[in-house]
């Protein structure tokens, strides 16, 4: 059993890919199966926190002891986030966002023909860079799927977006398998998590940003 470490605690957290609307049945949407973000929501809920589920379309059963809220698209996924956010001590960004929308989806199922077509498409809000830059911004965790120089790209994210953890990936490692390795970056340097299954790295994850926003605390 986990020691209740984030009893009181509230963490908002975002999974799954989200889906970009072209047509009445097609969308543009990021592979992401959800697993890593369901594994840490469910870590949460057993460390003693109370915990909201954002999330994109998924096949996965909601955690026990999480609260979800389902959405399709990054716009529909801020909405929830901004909603739920002022009562977060901590915010983890999980989710695959899309990084463009469609500009006019097309409300019916658009027929084809000989044409090319052409989409229109414009770029997404950053969740959570939009999150980090609130006045008083709950303890913001990011992560990163990288295909190549994981640790280089990986720091320069942290530090664009204004983090105080992230964990990066591999996306050859990460998508789509039920165990995962990760980096975790902070200010004193990184921490390997060996190759296991997602709900062990979720629980050293959680167990690692508890004692960062303990130490904030104290600050
Ligand atoms: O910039 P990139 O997509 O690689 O950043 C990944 C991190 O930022 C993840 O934590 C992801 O959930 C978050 N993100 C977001 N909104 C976006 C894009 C990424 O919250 N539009």
């Amino acid at each position: 059993l986990q020691p209740k470490r984030l009893l009181g605690k509230r963490v908002l957290l975002t999974a799954g890919p989200t889906f970009e609307r072209i047509d009445a049945v097609r969308g543009i949407t990021n592979s992401s199966s959800g697993k890593m973000g369901y594994a840490i929501a469910r870590a949460a809920a057993e460390a003693g926190a109370e915990v909201v589920l954002v999330s994109g379309e998924t096949a996965l059963p909601t955690p026990i002891g999480t609260r979800r809220i389902n959405v399709l698209s990054a716009q529909q996924m801020l909405t929830a986030v901004e909603a739920e956010v002022a009562a977060a001590d901590i915010f983890i960004a999980v989710a695959a966002v899309a990084d463009y929308y469609v500009l006019n989806p097309s409300e019916q199922k658009i027929k084809k023909d000989a044409h090319i077509l052409t989409l229109e498409l414009a770029p997404n809000p950053d969740i959570l860079a939009n999150m980090t830059a609130k006045e008083n911004p709950p303890f913001c965790v990011g992560f990163a799927a990288e295909s190549e120089n994981l640790l280089e790209y990986a720091e320069a994210k942290r530090k664009r977006k204004k983090l105080p953890l992230l964990a990066a990936n591999l996306v050859q490692t990460a998508m789509g398998h039920d165990d995962n390795e990760i980096v975790l970056l902070d200010d004193s340097g990184e921490t390997r998590l060996a190759r296991a299954p997602k709900i062990d790295i979720a629980r050293k994850l959680i167990a690692h940003i508890t004692r960062l926003y303990d130490a904030a605390q104290l600050e």
